[in-house]
């Protein structure tokens, strides 16, 4: 197993959601716990966003846009993801790359479930000391640290009490395109083993495209430029996807495509100011799949 430091991306994006609660499409997102799980830095960097307050100074302005920018793709991203899970009403959930996912402590539709949080060993210890002590609303939470791409997954998932009779579903959020498209099919090809018919998959991705691939890289190259720290820099995307691969793919290991929307389809009627983020939203995907 490989040492290395838990995931920035994961912060990104819990800080992310802690911008957008009760702020972004109140009363449809909401995500209380996001903020409690921050250090005192990451949630300075939050409440300025939140207080449309940018810093004065360029390199730190960077930061500040990215935080506003991801907050705007990860809440119809989020609100999707959740709608999936309260419709399906399963037994067990699986989160894949779980990062700092808040699903089991504010979600009291999973209070007759068990989440199985899977992720790098490294993110998985950071998730478990910012949870500390605070109690689940699901029935019970239980980590699983396993790196996907030099580890299978049953072991883990059987030890903490997975049943591979029970219906199951499957959280694979902001995952995909850090993980190598080999270690993607392996991956699915270990979930459609491990699920019994009626399972369902809620799996995001991004869709490739060559101006968000430039932005980003630009983006880099300016926090590098400006010795600001670079949230996506141990983390490179090695995997974006055709929806039309995708569903091949989904098929191909008995999962039915239900639904496959982007993210600005996403966000209809949602009111967030989508202007900027358009094309992040438009590559951003959400497909919801079940297991034949
Ligand atoms: C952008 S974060 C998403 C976290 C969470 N799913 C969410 O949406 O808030 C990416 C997550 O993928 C996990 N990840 C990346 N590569 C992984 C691997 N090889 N094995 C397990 N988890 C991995 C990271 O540890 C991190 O938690």
């Amino acid at each position: 197993m490989t040492e290395r430091a838990a995931s920035r991306t994961a912060v990104l994006v819990c800080q992310a959601r802690a911008v957008a609660d009760g702020r972004l499409a109140a009363g449809t997102f909401a995500d209380p716990v996001a903020r409690d799980l921050l250090d005192a830095e990451e949630r300075a960097l939050v409440d300025s966003v939140r207080a449309d307050q940018p810093p004065a100074d360029a390199g730190e302005r960077l930061g500040y846009e990215l935080l506003a920018r991801t907050a705007v793709t990860i809440v119809p991203r989020t609100i999707a993801v959740d709608r999936a899970v309260r419709e399906h009403r399963p037994d067990q959930v699986v989160i894949l790359g779980a990062g700092l996912d808040t699903r089991a402590w504010r979600m009291p539709e999973l209070g007759k479930a068990t989440v199985f949080e899977v992720d790098h060993p490294a993110s998985q210890r950071d998730l478990l000391e910012r949870t500390g002590p605070r109690q689940p609303l699901a029935l019970r939470m239980a980590p699983v640290p396993v790196d996907l791409a030099t580890q299978t997954l049953a072991p883990g998932l059987m030890d903490a009490g997975f049943e591979p009779q029970a219906i199951t579903t499957w959280i694979w959020e902001g995952v995909i395109p850090y993980l190598t498209e080999l270690q993607v099919r392996t991956t699915l090809r270990q979930v459609s083993a491990l699920s019994s018919p009626g399972s369902r998959l809620v799996a995001s991705y991004q869709a490739r495209s060559l101006p968000t691939q430039a932005l980003r890289s630009a983006l880099r190259a300016l926090l590098r430029l400006t010795r600001q720290p670079d949230p996506l820099a141990d983390e490179p995307w090695r995997s974006l996807w055709r929806p039309a691969d995708v569903r091949a793919m989904l098929l191909e290991n008995r999962f039915d495509v239900e639904t496959d929307e982007d993210l600005l389809s996403l966000s209809d009627g949602l009111g967030l100011s989508v202007e900027g983020n358009t094309g992040s939203l438009r590559n951003g995907r959400v497909a919801i799949a079940t297991r034949r």
